[in-house]
């Protein structure tokens, strides 16, 4: 075999065989295939798409590019939840300890920010010694003591992943179907895990503005999962604006921890429960959606998902007192407070651009070497259908650097447009797509 030919038979429409595929995977990752031809592979792709069957095969191809983990020692219902990732996107945070307090055994796996997302383990490691580079046999540890690990892909984790999420990043090819599928689900198969719930995001601070491009992907994310004899469910979400009120590492932590103690802001905790809520359905730890609720939201009212989140932070050497004292925290050096410049209601807040001002301010990185400005970032006041009298305040920017903050006022007052006419609040959950077909949320 050679990679000019598979690349021009893909380029052309066909599909490839499974030992096709095999070919191109193990080469590469063996250095024998350079990254010049996958990036032609990739854009291929792009745009002939593949298979159902060839989707499955790159999927299993990634996954078993390295280590998979096997918890079959650990008794108990190993689940897990992804994001396809979004603005202010704090869920995991809250989800691992939540979902472990009420049973469940979790063994999340989460990635760091890039683009205009957040990442859970910026986030986690925002919290001063807080460590998400636990080896194979400290994980299992964990979970038998606590049930829950919030970690991050160790080197021998689905190595081919790592290798063509970055030439797709560089390549402008990550919003492909079948390569965000084999991305995804390669790496929570590594898991060893016996259910996944995803969380598919669309709007303007997704992988996908389109809502049918978002329910397309989730589809297909459940039919290859199901392949695996995985139990997945999809749901389908908005970001029509940020999720809850916190945007930046330490903001959103900080945010999570008053949401683990029962004050959380209202769509955030809609989001939280819904998917913690069918983990619980598919573990068989209740029967209903509703009933998952119920229980979640007691497990936060008695103190015991806040309880599991602090014996997290102390297992991996996290600073239990800014915990337990978020405001004893240091804060940003300088602050903007943006006000509105007429009376009316929030009729849009430009996801995208806050994730990328909150970025540009230092939350985020360039490249995956750069250091993370951990109390940078943005809080918003109000949001859409809020009504907002003239110069009153519609959020606040923070960064370290002066200089930045001065840089990103225009743009940050770009983000929110106000109108004079009553706006609606923006429904946040669209529909869920699982074993039984798709319908509409709560339907
Ligand atoms: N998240 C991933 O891990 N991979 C993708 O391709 C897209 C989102």
């Amino acid at each position: 075999m050679n990679p000019v030919d598979l690349i021009s038979k893909k380029r052309d429409g066909s599909a490839l065989t499974p030992d096709e595929l095999n070919y191109l995977i193990t080469e590469y990752v063996n250095g024998k295939i350079p990254d010049y031809q996958i990036s032609a592979f990739l854009m291929a792709v792009y745009f002939q798409g593949m298979t159902a069957g060839e989707t499955a095969t790159l999927t299993q191809l990634m996954r078993d590019s390295g280590t998979v983990l096997d918890l079959s020692s650990i008794p108990g219902f190993k689940a897990d939840k992804h994001s396809t990732g979004g603005v202010g996107d704090k869920v995991s945070l809250v989800l691992a300890p939540l979902v472990a307090s009420a049973g469940l055994i979790v063994p999340m796996i989460s990635g760091r920010a890039l683009a205009h997302t957040g990442g859970t383990l910026d986030k986690l490691e925002a919290i001063s010694g807080f460590r998400t580079g636990l080896s194979i046999s400290e994980m299992k540890k964990q979970l038998e003591k606590i049930g829950v690990i919030m970690v991050g892909q160790t080197e021998d984790l689905c190595p081919a992943d790592k290798r063509i999420y970055s030439l797709r990043d560089a390549t402008a090819t990550v919003s492909s179907i079948p390569l965000i599928c084999a991305s995804i689900l390669s790496k929570k198969l590594a898991e060893g895990i016996d259910a996944l719930v995803l969380d598919v995001k669309a709007g303007s601070g997704a992988i996908f503005d389109e809502k049918e491009k978002s329910w397309e992907l989730a589809r297909k994310l459940v039919e290859t999962a199901h392949h695996f004899d995985l139990k997945t469910s999809a749901i389908i979400t908005s970001m029509a604006q940020p999720l809850g009120n916190a945007v930046g590492n330490w903001l959103e932590t900080k945010e999570a921890i008053e949401t683990l103690k029962g004050e959380g802001p209202a769509d955030f905790v809609e989001l939280t429960l819904a998917l913690s809520a069918q983990m619980l359905v598919q573990g068989e730890i209740v029967k209903s959606i509703s009933e998952g609720m119920s229980l979640l939201e007691k497990k936060i009212a008695s103190g015991e998902a806040f309880e599991k989140f602090l014996q997290i932070v102390e297992m991996q050497g996290g600073d239990v007192a800014s915990v337990e004292k978020p405001e004893s925290y240091p804060t940003s050096k300088f602050s903007f407070e943006l006000k509105s410049d007429k009376p009316g209601y929030v009729s849009k807040i430009h996801s995208r651009e806050i994730g990328q001002i909150s970025m540009a301010l230092g939350a985020g990185r360039s490249s995956m070497d750069d250091a993370v400005d951990y109390t940078s970032g943005i809080v918003l006041k109000k949001k859409i259908g809020d009504k907002v009298e003239a110069d009153e305040t519609l959020a606040f920017a923070y960064s370290n650097s002066e200089e930045l903050l001065a840089e990103n006022k225009t743009r940050f007052s770009k983000a929110f447009a106000i109108s004079s006419e009553k706006t609606q609040q923006p429904l946040l959950i669209y529909g869920v797509i699982d074993a039984s077909g798709e319908r509409e949320w709560g339907a």
